[in-house]
């Protein structure tokens, strides 16, 4: 069985203080049954992580060598010394922004995996490739660079359709587990099927608390990215189930 994994991805939003108030008001999370988590700035990382109790801290970014003249990055030595649970690497937005291409993205992993925190790795595939049916090769190209050496039962995948980031467009259920499906399929025979089958996918783009469950009812979905209805305590809770 995998245990479900929920993160809000805070991006660039939330001050300390509200990131402090936030986690305060869930001190009292049980994640005997799914795994919670934020990604919050990396500004904020050391004065949130001493609050978070249950609550996995994530990171945003990290740098993609471990230290040394990388001006701007944000190291992994850091991150561990800070206690940070996760870190979300290849988010479309990282992809669009600042050029994080698939190889990048592998390196980050391989180095997360070397200090055990948890790389989220975000794939997805544009409109203009959703519309022209795209999306299967797109993505298997994705995970197979991206997700390339890795121990990939200790890595969350997290399917996002980028047409469906932050535009309210929700994928529906059925191709959202059609393509984690997919994803499955293909780390099976990069890996092992048993790998295959540890490794938890999420689904993201559009998710809150309305539509969760059926997206978490879904076979090959083991968890939701959530941008926007995650900065809302109310809408948090209800997506972790609190
Ligand atoms: P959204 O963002 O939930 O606001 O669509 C998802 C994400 O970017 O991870």
């Amino acid at each position: 069985m995998r245990k479900p994994i929920v993160i809000g991805n805070w991006k660039m939003n939330m001050s300390k203080q509200e990131g402090l108030n936030f986690l305060a008001s869930l001190k009292d999370f049980d994640n005997s049954k799914l795994d919670a988590g934020l990604a919050v700035q990396s500004l904020v990382v050391d004065s949130l992580s001493s609050h978070k109790n249950n609550i996995l801290l994530g990171a945003q970014n990290v740098c993609y060598e471990e230290t040394g003249a990388f001006t701007g990055e944000n190291s992994v030595l850091l991150l561990k010394e800070l206690n940070v649970d996760f870190c979300v690497i290849g988010h479309s937005e990282r992809r669009q922004f600042f050029n994080e291409t698939d190889e990048l993205v592998n390196k980050k992993a391989q180095l997360l995996l070397n200090h055990n925190i948890l790389p989220v790795i975000c794939v997805g595939e544009t409109l203009e490739q959703y519309e022209n049916n795209l999306t299967a090769e797109v993505v298997k190209n994705q995970v197979s660079i991206a997700c390339a050496n890795l121990d990939i039962k200790n890595t969350v995948i997290a399917y996002e359709p980028v047409w469906a980031i932050g535009t309210g467009k929700t994928a529906t259920s059925e191709i959202a587990n059609n393509v984690c499906k997919l994803i499955r399929e293909h780390l099976a025979t990069m890996y092992s099927i048993e790998d295959a089958n540890a490794v938890r996918i999420q689904y993201g783009g559009s998710v809150n608390e309305n539509n969760i469950a059926e997206i978490l009812a879904c076979s090959d979905i083991d968890g939701a990215l959530v941008g926007g209805a995650s900065l809302k305590e109310d809408s948090y809770k209800q997506l972790i189930g609190y």
